[in-house]
């Protein structure tokens, strides 16, 4: 195994003009860790899983797996796998012979590649489907025989952009556990490319969220989730998105639409609010806590949970992630979504009493988006 290293990884795709993909990129993978890179589209991720693997040389900048630079090397001499959205089964070959194909051409004697493609279906469950061609195999089936090819070439590092987005939901569910139980068992280095928050949650050692082709944060998923550096990864993890108010701080007291709280350690001036639908709660459970009223417009009971959107005085503050979404709605009343628990008797239409948890709160620099450290605390009303 080894660690893998991405150091300034600068990559320019000639044209007019030329694009650039991955602008100095640096990020390292630990050794049996699993990697989760995520960010909007077009953003480079494919392009930095690429030139790990080899497929693209990158501009400049250097890529180190264990101690050596590897970007001069072509990909086979890189002991990388890698996975794709668009996996290809050879159509004609029965599972065993799609499994041993890599092991063939790499003149891997006949023996070895038995007991190794008899491995790799053990691990996989794909016993008795060996004699089956893939026109025979349901999705998640031919998913995991492309997951064996690769891995059953035992490489150091394991690359997958985004293996499971062909799947339905359920599927997706069950083969993320099951490629968490592979990548856990064999521990091989994983660099993981998700649009699934889900699966980016789970699934990672740590999470790596860039954009534009540069790293914004690099964490656990708690780190991430939770301690956001920037309103940009805000509003990025999670779904539903945080909710994002305009507000402006003046002698320590931080006003946002309704809301008004004690903002201890915060500069005055404008500033942005965020609270994930989770921090708000039914005003009867959320005695003490700044309140506001939410004039509800979609409930969605999720069995479990309920998300409810609606307005709140306030204005949104935008931040633009996927330029196909439409902007906020101008004026004085901003779109939120509260998460509540299991089902309530909330209705479109109503006037919702809400109490906002002063310790989930982010406060945002207005201008530059940077996490403010802020103690945030209800104002007492008067
Ligand atoms: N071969 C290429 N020639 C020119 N530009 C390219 C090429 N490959 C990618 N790009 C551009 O580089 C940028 C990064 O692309 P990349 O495929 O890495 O994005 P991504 O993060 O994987 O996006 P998605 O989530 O949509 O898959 C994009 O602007 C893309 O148009
Ligand atoms: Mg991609």
């Amino acid at each position: 195994m080894a660690t893998v290293t991405l150091d300034e990884v600068r990559k320019v795709f000639a044209g007019k003009p030329p694009t650039v993909a991955l602008e100095g990129l640096d990020l390292q993978i630990e050794d049996g860790e699993m990697l989760i890179l995520v960010g909007p589209s077009g953003c480079g991720k494919t392009t930095a899983l690429r030139c790990v693997a080899g497929l693209e040389k990158p501009t400049s900048g250097r890529i180190l797996i264990g101690e050596h630079e590897v970007q001069e090397l072509p990909p086979r001499k890189r002991d990388v796998a890698m996975v794709f959205q668009n996996y290809a089964l050879y159509p004609y070959l029965t599972v065993y012979k799609n499994l041993a194909f890599g092991l063939k051409e790499h003149k891997v004697p006949r023996p070895e590649v038995d007991r190794r493609v008899r491995e790799m279906s053990a691990i996989l469950g794909l016993d008795a489907l060996l004699g089956r061609r893939p026109a025979q195999l349901s999705g998640g089936q031919s998913q995991r025989v492309a997951m064996g090819r690769a891995l059953v070439r035992e490489p150091h590092v394991f690359l997958l952009d985004e293996p499971l987005s062909n799947l339905d939901a359920k599927l997706r569910g069950q083969m993320r556990a099951e490629i968490l139980q592979l990548q856990r068992r064999i521990g091989v280095t994983s660099l993981y490319v998700t649009h699934d928050q889900a699966e980016a949650m789970t699934l990672g050692d740590r999470i790596a969220v860039i954009n534009a082709g540069r790293l914004l944060q690099l964490g656990t998923p708690e780190d991430v989730f939770r301690r956001p550096v920037s309103l940009f990864v805000a509003a990025f993890m999670g779904t539903p998105s945080m909710n994002l108010l305009r507000g402006e701080v003046a002698g320590g007291v931080l006003r946002a639409g309704s809301v008004e709280l004690h903002a201890g350690g915060a500069p005055d001036g404008p500033v942005v609010l965020g609270f994930r639908p989770e921090a708000l709660l039914p005003a009867r459970s959320a005695a003490g806590l700044p309140q506001l009223e939410m004039t509800v417009d979609v409930v969605e009971e999720l069995g479990n949970e309920t998300l409810v959107y609606g307005e709140v005085p306030g204005e949104v503050a935008s931040v633009e992630i996927d330029p196909t979404l439409p902007p906020p709605l101008p004026g004085s009343r901003a779109r939120v979504a509260a998460r509540l628990q299991g089902f309530t008797d909330v209705h479109s239409g109503e006037a919702l009493p809400l109490g906002l948890r002063t310790d989930a709160l982010h406060v945002f620099d207005a201008a530059t988006g940077a996490a403010l450290a802020v103690e945030a605390e209800a104002a007492p009303t008067s």
